[in-house]
């Protein structure tokens, strides 16, 4: 095969050797994949929004407002890394893979893959992008067409980007089918042949056929059976082991990214209210929404207060993302909540090496200050008023990564190194 895309540099072709060293493995239970930091960003998303219009009934169908899906995130995946993004249903988790994907244009933001900016690319600009960045769909029924073999779903990306000549398109299909542990010979039966966790394996494979450098994995083992699940995330990280592939990996609970994901982003009602690595977001997480997430994980050590095992329970629903709440968007839902939690927003800071958050009562769990950490750098007092005598911060910023200094949330102010 010729590599399409010479530009990014070479890619790992798929060989007998591959595929026997991937099908040695699945049964093998996989270590956590680990954070590479030597690796450069493949992808940098900055300040992205999604903003979908909402209409008027009748004839004259007028914009009456917007549902703000994604309004303002911004984080980065290292080539062959990956990123887990998490949140309830609703959060803007799908909508934010469909613009990196490009399936949606963003309303606002810059989505850099290997430096370039999709955003302002036209279809025609995208296609030759769109062999690198692919999308794995939640649901293995309805994202794979009922009346096509998988033979044809397999090998339809080969055709459309006329990727190897025809008479290798079959091979080439059934390597595919046996790189995701189908049997090659069933090419030409039809999806309904095939069980929930297979019908996965058709949509991976159909995702792999031009290799990508970048997959936006939506809720990929979310409608399979708890024991597949674990199969299927084997599979996802051989794969990515094998063709140095780096994800965005979407889920709505903190359990399943854990083993796939060395850093996580927590997102709430179109925005990341935390993000960081590992072992800070499972073990120290500082914002109330992940603490509420991580305690209904069954595994992970839950909140001992007052001796007792705590289950955080998130009290209502989730508001309107046509109408959110007023300063922090997580407040409705916040036992934390004061005064100025309604007045002014927080800014996603940086409170540690490889650690965001955006609360102004940012703390461990149980150990929230009682004071804002954030007035003195927004300039406001502790109710969120503006305070004439401060002196605010001017560089709180949302980058996407990490800056080399840092927070100190003991001050609210100056920086670690
Ligand atoms: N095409 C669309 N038009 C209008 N609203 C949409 C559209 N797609 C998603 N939304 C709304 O945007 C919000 C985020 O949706 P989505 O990204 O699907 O969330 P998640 O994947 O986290 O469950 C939801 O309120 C949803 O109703
Ligand atoms: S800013 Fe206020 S409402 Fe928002 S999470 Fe923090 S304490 Fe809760
Ligand atoms: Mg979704």
């Amino acid at each position: 095969m010729t590599d399409p895309t010479p530009e990014h540099g070479t890619k790992p072709t798929i060989t007998d050797d591959v595929i026997e060293q991937i099908q040695a493995n699945v049964t093998e239970p996989h270590a956590p994949t680990e954070l590479d930091l030597s690796r450069e960003p493949i992808l940098e998303v900055e300040n992205l929004r999604m903003y979908f219009p909402v209409k008027s009934g009748g004839v004259i169908r007028r914009t009456v407002g917007h549902v703000q899906a994604v309004d303002g995130i911004s984080f980065q995946v290292p080539a062959g890394g990956s990123l887990g993004l998490v949140g309830e249903s609703g959060c803007g988790k799908s909508t934010t893979g469909r613009m990196i994907t490009r399936l949606y244009k963003p309303t606002g933001g810059a989505i850099r893959f290997a430096g370039q900016d999709i955003v302002p690319l036209s279809n025609r600009e995208m296609k030759p992008l769109r062999q690198d960045i692919q999308m794995i769909f939640q649901d293995p029924y309805s994202s794979l067409n009922p009346r096509h073999t998988v033979g044809s779903i397999v090998g339809a990306p080969l055709i459309v980007h006329n990727v190897v000549p025809k008479k290798q398109v079959l091979p080439r299909i059934q390597q595919l089918l046996e790189v995701v542990g189908l049997n090659p010979e069933h090419y030409n039966r039809y999806p309904s042949e095939f069980s929930g966790g297979q019908r996965q394996r058709i949509g991976i494979a159909r995702a792999l056929a031009l290799q990508p450098k970048l997959l936006v994995a939506d809720e990929p083992v979310s409608a399979l059976d708890v024991s597949i699940q674990a199969q299927v995330v084997n599979l996802l990280q051989d794969l990515q082991k094998e063709f140095d592939i780096a994800f965005l990996f979407i889920a709505h609970d903190l359990a399943v990214v854990r083993h796939f994901c060395p850093e996580v982003a927590v997102m709430y009602l179109g925005k990341i209210v935390e993000i960081g690595d590992r072992e800070t977001i499972y073990a120290a997480p500082h914002h109330p929404y992940t603490q509420a997430l991580l305690s209904a994980v069954p595994d992970v050590k839950q909140a001992v207060i007052g001796g007792r095992r705590e289950r955080i329970r998130l009290e209502g629903d989730v508001p309107s993302p046509i109408n959110p709440p007023s300063g922090c968007r997580f407040r409705t839902r916040c036992h934390l909540a004061q005064e100025i939690c309604a007045k002014v927003e927080p800014p996603l800071l940086q409170i540690g090496k490889r650690h965001k958050v955006a609360c102004h009562f940012a703390g461990e769990l149980g150990k929230a200050p009682s004071r804002p950490v954030t007035a003195q750098l927004l300039g406001v007092d502790d109710q969120g008023n503006t305070d004439p005598t401060a002196a605010p911060v001017t560089a709180v910023t949302s980058q996407p990564g990490y800056a080399d200094t840092w927070v100190d949330l003991d001050t609210a102010r100056g920086a670690h190194a």
